[in-house]
């Protein structure tokens, strides 16, 4: 079966070596030995989060195991790449968050996570989720299910809770929190629907829906539902305008209302 995505991260690769022969034993390994991007993406993140819990080889087996077999999961990974490339521009190929961004690398061991957690195997789950957050400062519930094309771009003190639910196509940036209130119990966690684009530092608390295609502002607290292709912003959120394109996570377009004043 073609697999256009992972023949790109292999000739982007095989391109990098030649330019930086030093870098041709890392490649190698990381990208032109592996037999597919499932397996690559294993040994990888594998070489990140290992400990003394459980060893590298341990963990890339696992993380083998949990990351090929399931159609989703392997759709979910390409589209997550396609997705940065899309959206970041900084970003000019598949192997640069492949290789280096801990955003993609995250999500993939949170991905691995929520099988293992839908397989009722919890504390393998619990331990890959413990060792995200010490090895990426990303911290996601294994149970919180995520959509395909995600980019959570830097990432660093992303927070997901168990009851939380990100649809495709959603943008997040870092320092963002899905979190309960601390006053409700059960699903207590954000729905994040379709294409919404979630700014730097945004909170949303409780079990709220932040509707499709809507933005939410950066450093912005929102305490109650976004309607649908609404910009808030503010703390707590207050609507304060319509967003501009269809999808804002697609093209992350993070401007504000030109009439925008808190
Ligand atoms: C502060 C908090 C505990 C609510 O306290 P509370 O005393 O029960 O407050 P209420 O929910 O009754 O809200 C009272 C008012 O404060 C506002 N408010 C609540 N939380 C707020 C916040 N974090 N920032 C600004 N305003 C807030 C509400 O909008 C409401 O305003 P209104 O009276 O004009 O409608 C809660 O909103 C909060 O911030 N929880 C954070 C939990 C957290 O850190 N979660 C992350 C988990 S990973």
């Amino acid at each position: 079966m073609p697999d256009e995505v992972w023949d790109r991260i292999r000739s982007q690769a095989e391109e990098e070596a030649g330019r930086e022969p030093v870098l041709r034993p890392f490649l190698e390994a990381s990208v032109l030995a592996p037999a597919g991007l499932e397996e690559a993406l294993a040994g990888l993140v594998a070489s990140k989060i290992a400990c003394s819990s459980l060893s590298q080889e341990a963990t890339r087996a696992v993380l083998v195991e949990t990351l090929t077999g399931d159609a989703d999961v392997s759709a979910a990974l390409r589209a997550d790449l396609v997705a940065i490339v899309a959206r970041n521009p900084a970003c000019s190929s598949e192997l640069e968050p492949f290789l280096h961004f801990k955003g993609y690398h995250g999500l993939a061991l949170h991905r691995a996570a929520h099988r293992l957690w839908a397989a009722d195997r919890h504390g393998l789950a619990l331990l890959l989720q413990s060792r995200m957050s010490e090895a990426f400062g990303i911290d996601i519930h294994p149970a919180a299910r995520f959509g395909r094309g995600i980019f959570i771009d830097h990432a660093t003190s992303v927070v997901v809770g168990e009851t939380a639910v990100v649809e495709d196509d959603v943008s997040m940036l870092h320092e963002v929190t899905l979190g309960g209130t601390g006053k409700e119990s059960g699903d207590r966690h954000p729905k994040i629907r379709h294409g919404v684009l979630l700014c730097a530092g945004a909170k949303i608390l409780g079990n709220v829906e932040v509707g499709e295609g809507a933005k939410v502002g950066a450093g912005s607290v929102v305490l109650d539902d976004v309607p649908p292709h609404t910009t808030v912003a503010g703390v707590p959120a207050r609507v304060v305008g319509r967003a501009r394109t269809e999808l804002p996570a697609l093209d992350m377009d993070q401007s504000l209302p030109l009439d925008y004043s808190i």
